[in-house]
């Protein structure tokens, strides 16, 4: 742990009895109280649902400022990243936490090339699916497999064979993600290209048909290398925090992976922006947006405005801001520009933006606003949009399970409770119950 002990100390007094913890300083951000010892000295534990005054780790790998709207990845500001790297660049970074140099910049890219294709016998396992299956269902089934097709790097305690699977993982998943969409709609498996670069690669999984050729609009593959950016990384949030609860008991990094993906699809996380898009479809003119706003703020309609507000954030989400350009850019590129949610979306966030609701819950747009807009023009269906996101997050899974494996404090991950049930009672023989 790099976290420096400093010299405040938090006391607790509990009936009296005080007892002192220690406090520690990151590099940035918030102190934080060590409360290791807490049910030794106390006999008691915190009790905190949905962990929003905890912290679970201690990592290098990303920063957030939720009030002011910053998001860093080993320190370099998102936006920069955004504007000035690529994905693998990227991906370099979170796992090694440098930037590269030009020979491990060319090096690395051709190590995740070199790992694009899965094994043939991958394809045979899809046909084990209904073909109506929701993609996110086929990729928590088919990385949680990978293990049984790659079972030579399941070993957790070897760093060459960790090395493997996570350059197998960045390289493999975006094949699946592929491969899931082909399977759903009924055409042939497209396989890797390896001339391609990551985001180039990917199109043409998706959209390449055998009849005809397919050309690669180079708008449309540099945005979505920067939506693979901006979702690499989001420190210990829902799927990264499963992810390392998976891998804090040693499981092997495909299962661990496999988790971080089925939580992803939650529409309060990465299911969002599907769920954003519905949203959008279902209000279908700015003239309904009032009432809808009015159904938002309305506690018992339990209606959310999908695409806003965050546990971090309390501020506009940096993503969000270079996701918005990024969306205006692909409509214009692919004819989308009269797309009728785009006006809705942008009252929406007009609206919402000066209404005292949202403002004194600091509730802004979320990454998930503009992305489904952004993903649906480039010819996305609503159920690619999470596989997307994962395809992206998980060299940020990889690196967070990385780091935590390495960590000589960590732990497997075993919370306490506070039990309020019935309390120790006798069995009651099934002929005498009532
Ligand atoms: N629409 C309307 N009200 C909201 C919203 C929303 N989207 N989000 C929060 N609130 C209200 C909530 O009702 C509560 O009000 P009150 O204090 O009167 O009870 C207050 O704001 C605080 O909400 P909370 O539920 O305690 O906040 P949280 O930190 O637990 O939830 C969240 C964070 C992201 C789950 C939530 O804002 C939400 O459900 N947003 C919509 C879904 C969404 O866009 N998720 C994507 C998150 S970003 C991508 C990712 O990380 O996966």
């Amino acid at each position: 742990m790099d976290a420096k002990t400093n010299t405040k100390k938090a006391t607790l007094t509990v009936d009296g009895k005080s007892v002192d913890f220690p406090v520690l300083s990151g590099s940035v951000g918030p102190d934080v109280i060590d409360i290791g010892k807490l049910y030794a000295q106390t006999g008691m534990f915190t009790y905190d649902p949905g962990f929003t005054s905890t912290g679970s780790c201690d990592s290098k790998i990303t920063y957030i400022d939720g009030d002011a709207g910053i998001l860093l990845y080993r320190g370099y500001p998102i936006e920069q990243l955004a504007e000035k790297g690529d994905f693998l660049e990227t991906c370099y970074l979170l796992l090694y936490g440098e930037l590269p140099t030009p020979l491990q910049k060319k090096d690395f890219d051709d190590r995740v090339t070199r790992h694009t294709m899965v094994h043939e016998q991958m394809a045979r396992f899809f046909q084990g699916f209904r073909r109506d299956a929701h993609p996110m269902a086929v990729m928590v089934a088919s990385v949680g497999a990978l293990a049984a097709f790659y079972n030579d790097s399941t070993d957790i305690s070897d760093p060459k064979q960790r090395m493997i699977a996570s350059m197998r993982m960045i390289a493999k998943i975006p094949t699946l993600a592929a491969m899931a969409f082909k399977y759903n709609i009924g055409q042939p498996f497209v396989y890797p290209k390896n001339s391609l670069s990551f985001a180039a690669n990917f199109l043409n999984m998706c959209f390449a048909v055998p009849c005809e050729d397919y050309k690669i609009n180079p708008v449309l593959a540099e945005a979505l290398d920067k939506i693979f950016i901006l979702h690499a990384d989001h420190e210990q949030n829902a799927s990264t925090s499963t992810v390392r609860i998976a891998g804090s008991s040693g499981a092997n990094p495909f299962a661990c992976i496999a988790a971080g993906i089925a939580c992803l699809w939650g529409p309060a996380h990465g299911g969002a922006n599907e769920a954003a898009l519905a949203m959008l479809a279902e209000i279908g003119s700015v003239d309904k947006i009032p009432e809808f706003i009015k159904k938002v703020k309305d506690k018992d309609s339990k209606v959310r405005l999908m695409g806003f507000g965050h546990r971090v954030y309390k501020n506009y989400d940096p993503r969000a801001k270079i996701m918005q350009q990024m969306c205006h850019k692909v409509l214009k590129e692919t004819g989308h520009a009269n797309d009728p949610l785009l006006p809705i979306a942008l009252e929406l966030e007009k609206i919402a933006l000066s209404d005292p609701y949202f403002i004194d819950r600091k509730l802004y747009p979320n990454v998930d606003f503009y992305s489904g807009i952004t993903l649906k023009a480039m010819g996305f269906p609503t159920s690619m949009f999470t596989v997307l996101f994962a395809v992206a997050r998980t060299v940020g899974w990889i690196s967070q399970w990385s780091e935590m494996i390495q960590d000589p404090h960590q732990k497997i991950g075993r919370p306490r409770q506070l039990y309020s049930g019935a309390t120790s009672r006798d069995y009651v023989d099934i002929g005498k119950r009532k």
